[in-house]
């Protein structure tokens, strides 16, 4: 099923998962149906002075039970009165939007950095569901800005600026040495630009396939207003538009 709809969504849970971070899962059976690893939704805010919906990836999506789940960090009016929702709130959304992970290897890598984590939790499970396996390194400033930090400390490579948790350092250390020693299929990677360009670098090197899901500020989403364009996704000299041509895109095709 493909294709994108308008939904009422309604909130059936939210955590705390991290200083400034929520998760949320809201019964949204159009999206959840539809949704693919590395698509994302336009939620409508009512917050004053917050007349675009704001992009975020899909973190989760069952089809059986209809939900949705959103991971977000609170930078700003639209993801705050994202946060004030309580269960039972309707929140409108469309979605899902833009072009996912391409899924099928069987032994990946999944590099994520600070909220570029929350698409990696979908892809993750969505590797295991098809039979692969995939590997999850994560990397953040500190233990207090991971996101479910108790949930990754069991099986993925933690590594944290501070040393706070996991290794010390960028995550690009852990993904150097791994793939000096073993050879992985596919790499994917979301996080903040110097790290995808980072990864990049080190993917190349081992001579691993990557892609990258690029996040910019975006106005309708849907490839109608030229507004979520960046230096980043520029090919034979024409901008691309995040929305629609990506938000995932194979990484030698962008990140100059
Ligand atoms: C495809 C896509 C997927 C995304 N997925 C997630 C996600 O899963 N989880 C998550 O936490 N965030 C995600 N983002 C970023 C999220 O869209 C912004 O944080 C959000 O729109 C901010 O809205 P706001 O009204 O709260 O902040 P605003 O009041 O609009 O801005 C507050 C601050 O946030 C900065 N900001 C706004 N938009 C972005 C952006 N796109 N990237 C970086 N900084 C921004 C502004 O420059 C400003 O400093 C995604 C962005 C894109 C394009
Ligand atoms: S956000 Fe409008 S064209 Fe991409």
């Amino acid at each position: 099923m493909s294709g994108m709809v308008y939904e009422e969504a309604r909130l059936v849970g939210s955590a705390d998962i991290a200083e400034g971070m929520k998760r949320m899962t809201f019964l949204a059976p159009g999206i959840a149906r539809r949704a693919r690893p590395g698509q994302f939704v336009m939620v409508s805010t009512e917050a004053r002075g917050t007349l675009l919906a704001r992009p975020l990836g899909v973190s989760g999506a069952d089809p059986e039970d209809e939900s949705l789940t959103l991971r977000f960090a609170v930078v700003g009016k639209g993801t705050s009165w994202l946060a004030e929702r309580r269960n039972g709130d309707a929140v409108r959304m469309y979605g899902p939007l833009g072009h996912g992970f391409t899924t099928g290897a069987k032994d990946c890598v999944l590099i994520g950095g600070g909220t570029g984590l929350a698409p990696l939790f979908f892809l993750k499970e969505e590797i295991e569901r098809e039979g692969g396996s995939a590997l999850l390194l994560a990397g953040a400033k500190d233990r207090l800005c991971l996101m479910e930090s108790d949930v990754l400390e069991s099986g993925c490579v933690i590594a944290t600026e501070d040393g706070s948790l996991g290794e010390r350092g960028l995550v690009t250390g852990p993904l150097r040495r791994l793939t000096a020693g073993r050879r992985f299929d596919m790499a994917y990677a979301c996080g903040p630009v110097p790290m995808l360009k980072a990864v990049k670098d080190a993917c190349a090197q081992a001579g691993l396939p990557l892609e990258v899901s690029l996040e910019t500020r975006m106005g309708c989403g849907v490839g109608a207003c030229n507004g979520c364009t960046c230096d980043q996704a520029v090919k034979d000299g024409a901008w691309l538009k995040v929305c629609k041509d990506g938000p995932v895109f194979r990484a030698e095709e962008v990140l100059r």
